[in-house]
């Protein structure tokens, strides 16, 4: 028996989808705890490309189980829509099973999504417009809709009825928007009972006692740390809880289950939409990770900004998610630009801050402390142990180790699934 969670350990895209996929071939289960369709996951088999949004990047794997857990919040339209692209691809999305509590996506939670960041004007969070925050916060403010929700009529329309009773009040005072029609919303959610009904699982139940027969699962956290609504850049955050601690709240999984703690991380650092940012890179080397590394947002096509490795980030990443390994991703990128600058603390207004400053204000004004390792080289593409690596490369990656709180135990050359040195396999 394994439980694997992995969680981004900076702001997104560190290469997620890739490290699900690894292992999802070795476990008989892969759960997506949190988030929806803000993830962007990439997975490349065979020179095929695959982004996963809404669906766990499990998907792929031949024999894992996909579950949607508890903890996900769900748009029913981009569920079926996506699932509907990669059936037609030869994927056996049809397997997907979906808690009964999880959470669903309205229509009026996107228009809700787009008005309020619209108000927020220049102090906008840059989210993915779908919705995902006013979803997380109905959930929380108990006028959500659930999943099993939508198999009772009276109940749902009463559930609907709430919660625009409220929010017409708003949209129509506050935000000079039409008001959302009850009857509309409640034939939107029928429209896919019959369609969704043969997925949905009693998920904590079915986990549970798959763990009991010695099964494995791993768990495709979405989204990242510093993006936890918690430990994050609050309030330019996610609003679910993706770190490891989240992982089992999203799926029922008690914490004394977890075995590994994997935290993805790239070999230097990205980040899409507003918030601060110390190793941000405002000149030709952001330019170069940006163009090189195809910084380009999956789910919205935005840039992604970059920045070098900040190894307070790392060690913050490790501890609150107790890390027991590192799957560092992209270390190609680096090829060849000379010297790389890794970021050992930050410097705010004359303070050194060897860890994360709790204060928000600290952290705006941090300046990066850096040290530098000469880069290597030779085409690391085609590696597949430690040892072939260049002993630059070796260096740096024993560097970052040392620097940043748990062992890097997956080592990514490239993007596709091969191009991986399983340095200490998990599984
Ligand atoms: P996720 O959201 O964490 O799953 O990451 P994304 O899929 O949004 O972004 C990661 C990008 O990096 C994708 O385009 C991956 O195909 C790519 N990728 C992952 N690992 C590596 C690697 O080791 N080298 C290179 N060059 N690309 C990688
Ligand atoms: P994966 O799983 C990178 C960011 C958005 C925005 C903030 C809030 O692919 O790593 P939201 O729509 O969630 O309310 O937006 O969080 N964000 C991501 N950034 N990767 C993601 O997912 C993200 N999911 C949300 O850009 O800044
Ligand atoms: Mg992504």
């Amino acid at each position: 028996m394994a439980v694997i969670v992995i969680v981004g350990a900076q702001w997104g895209d560190e290469g997620k989808g890739k490290a699900t996929d690894i292992l999802g071939g070795k476990v008989d289960y892969v759960v997506k705890p949190n988030g929806g369709n803000n993830a962007g996951h990439t997975v490349v088999v065979n020179g095929e490309k695959y982004a996963l949004k809404l669906l766990p990047a499990g998907v792929l794997s031949e024999n894992a189980i996909p579950v949607l857990g508890n903890g996900v919040v769900i748009n029913l339209e981009a569920l079926f829509d996506e699932m509907d692209g990669l059936i037609a691809r030869g994927a056996k999305a049809d397997r997907l099973k979906i808690s009964a509590n999880a959470h669903v996506v309205a229509p009026y939670h996107r228009v809700l999504d787009r008005t309020q960041e619209r108000f927020l004007g220049k102090r906008a969070i840059g989210t993915t417009g779908r919705g995902i925050g006013p979803t997380y916060a109905d959930k929380v403010s108990r006028v959500g809709i659930r999943v099993q929700d939508i198999f009772d009529e009276s109940i749902l329309r009463q559930k609907v009825e709430s919660a625009l009773n409220v929010k017409n009040q708003m949209l129509v005072k506050m935000y000079n928007r039409q008001a959302i029609d009850v009857e509309e919303t409640v034939q939107y959610f029928l429209s896919y009972a019959d369609r969704l009904e043969p997925m949905v699982i009693e998920a904590e139940l079915e986990l549970n006692k798959a763990l009991e027969a010695d099964k494995s699962i791993l768990m495709e956290g979405g989204q990242a740390t510093m993006l936890d609504v918690d430990h994050g850049t609050y309030p330019f955050v996610t609003s679910s809880n993706p770190t490891a601690g989240g992982a089992c709240v999203g799926s029922g999984i008690g914490p004394t289950k977890i075995t590994h703690s994997l935290g993805i991380i790239k070999a230097y650092t990205t980040r899409v939409g507003a918030g601060p940012f110390p190793t941000e890179l405002f000149d030709k080397w952001g330019e170069f990770l940006q163009t090189t590394g195809g910084e380009v947002g999956v789910n919205t096509g935005r840039k992604r900004r970059c920045g070098w490795y900040d190894s307070v980030v790392a060690r913050y990443a490790a501890r609150v998610n107790g890390f027991t390994d590192f799957f560092l991703t992209k270390l190609d990128v680096l090829t060849g630009i000379g010297e790389i600058p890794i970021c050992v603390a930050y410097d705010v207004d004359g303070k050194r801050f060897d860890e994360m400053p709790v204060n928000q204000s600290d952290f705006h004004h941090a300046e990066p402390i850096y040290e530098t390792m000469p880069a290597w080289e030779e085409d690391i593409t085609e590696c597949r142990t430690f040892e072939e690596l260049p002993q630059k490369a070796q260096d740096y990656i024993l560097r970052l180790e040392e620097l940043s709180g748990a062992q890097m135990s997956y080592i990514g050359v490239g993007p596709g699934r091969e191009q991986t040195i399983e340095r200490f396999p998990i599984l």
